[in-house]
């Protein structure tokens, strides 16, 4: 029987949920659309109507799938338990219930058993951790992990599409004010004083922080690869340390991920894990590494770059591409909506 689908937000990843529901034939009644402002939208040649949220009771809600922002004024901490009163199950995509412990954190690839212990809410890791434990998921199921060194190169409409819009803004300006240099070396490639969501200029340019710093210097996304990992895998013995940039590129993450596995593995078991691996299209080839592009819009984590540490035993270097709005996140909560109508 069809359900009644609430979808939450609809900026880079709301917009992505509604294509997906439509391109999987999600068995839905009805498809109401929040977020702040009310407006008509066309997504994929359909209209609909979105609703500015407000205090109403939100009844008759099977599934609730939040893509707003997050926080104390964002829309899971306002609105959540208000679905949840009225018996709707909740997906959230943001971070406030991630680590709280009566919240299962799921990655169907990886622990969708998890998703019958929920009591009214299941959370969507962020991006970065979905992408590696996915590229790590058939490893870390067959031999178990030591360690995990990873560094991402993601994209800018991780930051939402106001993020991906500056990229553009930013670039357009410098490539207007250089149109008429003949030679790379005269290029003034400053963003000058044009408004954008990026404190740090983006274009023609990386940004080795994603949120703010801790005492330890690490930053916020680079403290969720880690807890979220942990959570994901039931594990939190494995040594996990990031490094999260945000490099000039609109859609899709790439990660360049070290690891060490529990158990002793040699390189070719280490390919025949990864090519049955759930969710991952793995490549052996040297040069069949995926470029962010190519990725966009597909639904697997594209793995390749496999080779073995020459100086560590167990240890290997992996390159993993992937949508960071589809299995980074939209994608990620309507598979898991579907588990909840099987
Ligand atoms: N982008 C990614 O790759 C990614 C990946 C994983 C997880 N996430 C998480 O997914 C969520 C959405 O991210 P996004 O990138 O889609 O953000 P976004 O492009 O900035 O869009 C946010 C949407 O949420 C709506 N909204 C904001 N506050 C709201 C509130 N209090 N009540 C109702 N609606 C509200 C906005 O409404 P208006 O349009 O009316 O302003 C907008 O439609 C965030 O929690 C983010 O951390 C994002």
């Amino acid at each position: 029987m069809g359900k009644n689908i609430a979808v939450v937000g609809v900026g880079a990843v709301g917009i992505e949920i509604l294509k997906i529901l439509k391109e999987r034939s999600f068995p839905a009644n009805l498809i109401r659309v929040f977020a702040r402002n009310s407006r008509t939208i066309e997504v994929e040649g359909q209209n609909y109507q979105v609703e500015a949220i407000s205090d109403e009771k939100f009844a008759n809600i099977d599934i609730a799938l939040f893509a707003g922002t997050e926080g104390e004024k964002g829309a899971s901490l306002q609105y959540a338990h208000k679905f949840i009163e009225q018996g709707a199950t909740v997906i959230d995509n943001g971070r406030d219930f991630r680590l709280r412990e009566d919240v299962p954190l799921v990655v169907p690839e990886v622990n969708k058993e998890k998703i019958s212990l929920n009591k009214g809410i299941i959370a969507n890791p962020n991006c970065t951790t979905i992408q590696l434990v996915v590229a790590l998921g058939g490893i870390f199921k067959h031999f178990g992990l030591e360690k995990i060194v990873m560094t991402s190169l993601q994209a800018t409409s991780g930051g939402g599409r106001s993020s991906a819009q500056s990229l553009w803004e930013e670039s357009k300006f410098i490539v207007e004010k250089n149109k008429e240099k003949k030679y790379f070396n005269q290029l003034d490639l400053s963003r000058g004083n044009i408004e954008s969501a990026f404190s740090r200029q983006i274009a023609f340019s990386v940004i080795a922080q994603i949120g703010g710093f801790n005492q330890q210097g690490f930053t916020s996304e680079e403290e969720k690869v880690v807890q979220e990992t942990h959570k994901i895998y039931g594990d939190d013995t494995i040594k996990i340390s990031a490094t999260c940039v945000r490099v000039p590129v609109f859609t899709s993450h790439s990660e360049s991920i070290y690891f060490k596995t529990a158990k002793p593995a040699g390189l070719e078991q280490i390919k025949e894990a990864l090519s049955s691996s759930e969710g991952v299209s793995f490549n052996p080839e040297p040069s069949g590494f995926s470029l962010p592009f190519e990725a966009e819009g597909k639904d697997l984590v594209y793995a390749g770059r496999l080779r073995s540490d020459p100086s560590e035993e167990n240890s290997f270097w992996l390159w993993a591409v992937s949508d960071n709005l589809r299995k980074g996140a939209a994608l990620n909560a309507v598979q898991i909506a579907e588990s909840l109508i099987v």
